[in-house]
């Protein structure tokens, strides 16, 4: 069973060790924290089995909703948790009547351009050489926007 909820600052231990597992730089568990208290931020969760496998990151910017961070643990990937995730996303943006939906992704981040797409966001701008590259000496990496309405 997959259990979504919000997390909230009781979570950061566990949600740090996801992050950590997950991503190539992870946040570190003080910007992890700012999202978890942010007025206009939710960190949802995905549970299964009653630990903390995925998660995402949303901010509210005036009228537009933000995704700021999302992953799933390496053992819990392509079971449609980012996807499940994406969805709750969007149905709080909708509560937050955001007109849209938006993200960055690293060009080179094809799992994750892949995803965004199968949830309906589109390619609508490019950043060039907007994130550190991933191992050192390699050129800067750029950004790739995406937007759906909601
Ligand atoms: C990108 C990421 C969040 C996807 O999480 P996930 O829970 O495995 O994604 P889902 O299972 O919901 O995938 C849903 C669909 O998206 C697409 N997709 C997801 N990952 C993919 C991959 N690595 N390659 C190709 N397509 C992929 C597929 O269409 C997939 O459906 P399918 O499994 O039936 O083919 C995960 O790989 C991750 O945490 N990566 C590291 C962190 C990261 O890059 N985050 C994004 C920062 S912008």
């Amino acid at each position: 069973v997959i259990e979504l909820r919000r997390l909230v600052v009781d979570d950061l231990d566990a949600l740090a060790a996801l992050e950590r597992a997950s991503q190539p730089q992870p946040w570190t568990d003080e910007a992890l924290l700012v999202e978890l208290v942010h007025e206009d931020a939710v960190v949802t969760g995905a549970f299964v089995g009653g630990a903390l496998a995925a998660y995402v990151a949303l901010r509210r910017l005036v009228d537009e909703c933000w995704v700021l961070n999302i992953a799933t643990h390496p053992q819990a990937r392509r079971k449609g948790l980012a996807a499940r995730l994406l969805d709750a996303a969007a149905a709080r943006g909708k509560a937050w009547l955001s007109s849209s939906l938006w993200l960055e992704v690293r060009e080179g981040n094809a799992g994750a351009r892949a995803l965004y797409e199968r949830c309906g966001l589109a390619v609508v701008g490019r950043r060039p050489d907007y994130y550190p590259p991933l191992v050192d000496g390699a050129p800067r990496e750029a950004a790739i926007l995406m937007t759906k309405s909601l």
